[in-house]
């Protein structure tokens, strides 16, 4: 590839983004003679690098390529990056994942637990989100009544929200009493809870196992799994 300005960047932010340690960190593993760019070792982070031939104690360094991971969210953690009040999703990434530049896909409401996918590659993220893509997201609801057949042709036709937004045509499934299964290929604000209550269905607990061909499988309720390149391709 053609080594323009464009891509170059700082050695010392290249090192931090690469997961190396903090920028203090970095500072002194420069400091220390550690790091070598083509076989010399380069102690002054503001020298500029296209992130070839970078070692840290004779051991290749290279920027984490691209990266979905999927959480099993647990009640009581927002989905953002940061938040001044409250806990946030990014709080549950284990250690060697914070320095990916992890990005939440979509958003799962606070209350709301499930599957939950992170991506650090910005068109992907875009293309996920993208109600043009009609992407499947499967919730399975516990709520108050119990749902019908009128509720179920109601959310076949499209259902129109309290405040008159019309929505997609979506699936009901009621598998129970006070239970059902939803299936939606958009994401409005809190759109599940409000299809229901537009129903008189009241939610009282909501969790996403499905989206796309991607289930949750058996991982445990806060943990987090990176997805194999099969699993990227299927989303
Ligand atoms: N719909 C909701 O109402 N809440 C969610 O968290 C996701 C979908």
């Amino acid at each position: 590839m053609l080594k323009t300005e464009r891509n170059m960047e700082r050695l010392d932010k290249f090192l931090c983004d690469a997961g190396v340690g903090s920028r203090s960190q970095v500072k002194q593993i420069l400091k220390a003679g550690r790091v070598t760019v083509k076989g010399t070792v380069i102690r002054d982070g503001s020298v500029k690098t296209d992130g070839a031939d970078i070692c840290l104690d004779g051991d290749a360094v290279g920027k984490k390529g691209l990266a979905v991971v999927m959480m099993n969210k647990p009640a009581g953690y927002v989905t953002a990056r940061t938040d001044e009040r409250q806990k946030t999703v990014m709080e549950l990434l284990p250690e060697e994942m914070i320095s990916w530049d992890l990005h939440p896909i979509g958003r799962l409401d606070k209350e709301t637990e499930g599957l939950l996918l992170f991506t650090n590659d910005g068109d992907l993220l875009h293309r996920l989100i993208s109600p043009k893509k009609g992407v499947q997201k499967v919730y399975y609801a516990r709520h108050e009544g119990t749902a019908g057949d009128e509720d179920v042709a109601a959310f076949s036709q499209g259902i129109v929200l309290r405040d008159g937004t019309q929505c997609l045509p979506a699936m009901l499934q009621p598998i129970g009493e006070g239970e059902s299964l939803i299936t939606v290929c958009e994401g409005k604000y809190h759109q599940v809870r409000r299809m229901m209550a537009s129903r008189g269905l009241h939610v009282t607990y909501l969790e996403r196992r499905e989206e796309g061909a991607l289930t949750l499988g058996d991982l445990p309720r806060g943990a987090v799994r990176e997805l194999s390149s099969e699993e990227i391709l299927a989303l």
